[in-house]
């Protein structure tokens, strides 16, 4: 297909789709089907035995997936993408393709609970074993790769503490090292950071997040060059068959055309709240990459175009206190997740990451008084208001 633009903007609409080819249907037409029939017998045999191009089966590709897939290669400008049905069958997909018995995997301090849980499972099954690094200088790095590391794995924004990652400095170290570096980009999509641009290798999305955007979908994303992704497809995602639905490809489709719109309210609003809550007599610390303060204030000038639309805050008090916060509000939505139009507020150490135990936690940097908002698209005075009556009330 002719290549119509390269600003973000537009790739975010067009790329991956030619509407000439789907008989001038301006939306991407969701192909709903399991199966496709082949016209002869012959053919079938030649789909199957790759030597000719065209759909077989909907776990091994769709036409609606397909534009998804490519349209996210382009925004994170990877080559290829491959969809999952959620963020974690991506996860787990690309670290059962990186790793075999006996190897090691380096990640960033903290991860999500759920890849945390993962973790656990591949050590305790299959002696995959991990270690946590604060990867804050080439020499605690280089200290910390040992020679069965089979790669490094990286949130930034790390979840629930937004400390940063500098991927431009990993990606040097792994490089020399010949480790691959994988960057689970969900807190930032597509349109605030692109790790493969910075030197990394795989792309990571929870897509129920920002890249869908209206809370309607679970699904996941990865991106990387075209051995590692088809490696992908032909073992894990075919044989153990996490992909996603057509009809959640084609809603990725639709909330993606509103990415970079909605990121730059995320982050205003974010701004704004911020500005607010850091002043808050009742606040102990607050964590957001857009706080000059913050320790990795500079890292995030250098590698994202914005703050983006999260942050997290501790309450001056105790567990309870906190709780007592999230059930005084009346806008906000207590709920997990993030990227969605509505804002929610949620107690990691009781919910995303209530499966770390107590000591990791303190190790990550946060205790039981830390809240996390995931800032939506109201308009922020409404949510500062929230806010505001609710912390008078503890
Ligand atoms: C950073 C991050 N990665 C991965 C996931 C898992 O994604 P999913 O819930 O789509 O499986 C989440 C979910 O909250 C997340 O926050």
């Amino acid at each position: 297909m002719k290549k119509k633009s390269v600003r973000f903007e537009t790739e975010v609409i067009h790329a991956g789709y030619d509407s000439s080819l789907h008989q001038g249907s301006l939306v991407p037409p969701l192909y709903q089907t399991s199966t496709f029939t082949f016209t002869t017998a012959e053919l079938g045999e030649k789909r199957f035995a790759g030597l000719e191009d065209g759909y077989i089966y909907s776990r091994l590709g769709n036409p609606t997936v397909k534009i998804l897939e490519e349209r996210v290669a382009a925004l994170e400008k990877g080559e290829v993408a491959l969809a999952f049905s959620s963020g974690m069958a991506a996860v787990s997909a690309v670290l059962f393709t990186l790793t075999k018995t006996g190897d090691h995997i380096l990640c960033s301090q903290g991860v999500y609970g759920c890849t945390f849980g993962f973790l656990q499972l591949l050590k305790e099954k299959y002696e995959i074993s991990h270690d946590f690094s604060r990867m804050d200088s080439v020499e605690t790095l280089e200290k910390e790769i040992l020679p069965n590391t089979a790669c490094i794995y990286i949130e930034t924004p790390i979840n629930p503490t937004m400390k940063l990652v500098d991927l431009q400095m990993v990606a040097k170290v792994a490089k020399e090292k010949g480790i691959p570096v994988v960057v689970d980009n969900t807190f930032c999509s597509p349109y605030l950071q692109n790790p493969i641009s910075l030197g990394c290798d795989i792309v990571i999305h929870s897509a129920t997040k920002y890249i869908g955007g209206h809370g309607d979908v679970i699904a996941g994303l990865v991106v990387g060059n075209k051995e590692f992704i088809n490696r992908v497809a032909r073992t894990t995602q075919k044989d153990i068959g996490g992909i996603i639905s057509p009809f959640d490809a084609w809603l990725l489709l639709r909330g993606l055309k509103t990415l970079p719109v909605r990121m730059d309210r995320h982050s205003e609003n974010a701004n704004q709240l911020f500005q607010f809550l850091k002043k808050h007599p009742k606040v102990d610390s607050i964590y957001y990459p857009g706080d000059p303060d913050h320790e990795d204030y500079q890292i995030m000038k250098k590698q994202m175009k914005q703050p983006g639309g999260l942050l997290s805050f501790s309450i001056k008090g105790t567990k309870k206190t906190a709780q007592r916060l999230m059930n005084q509000l009346k806008l906000i939505k207590v709920a997990v997740s993030l990227g969605d139009t509505e804002t929610l507020i949620q107690h990691p150490a009781t919910m995303t990451h209530a499966v770390v135990p107590e000591e990791e936690r303190r190790n990550m940097g946060f205790d039981d008084t830390l809240l996390r908002l995931s800032v939506g698209l109201e308009a922020w005075e409404d949510l500062k208001d929230d806010l505001e009556q609710a912390l008078e009330k503890i």
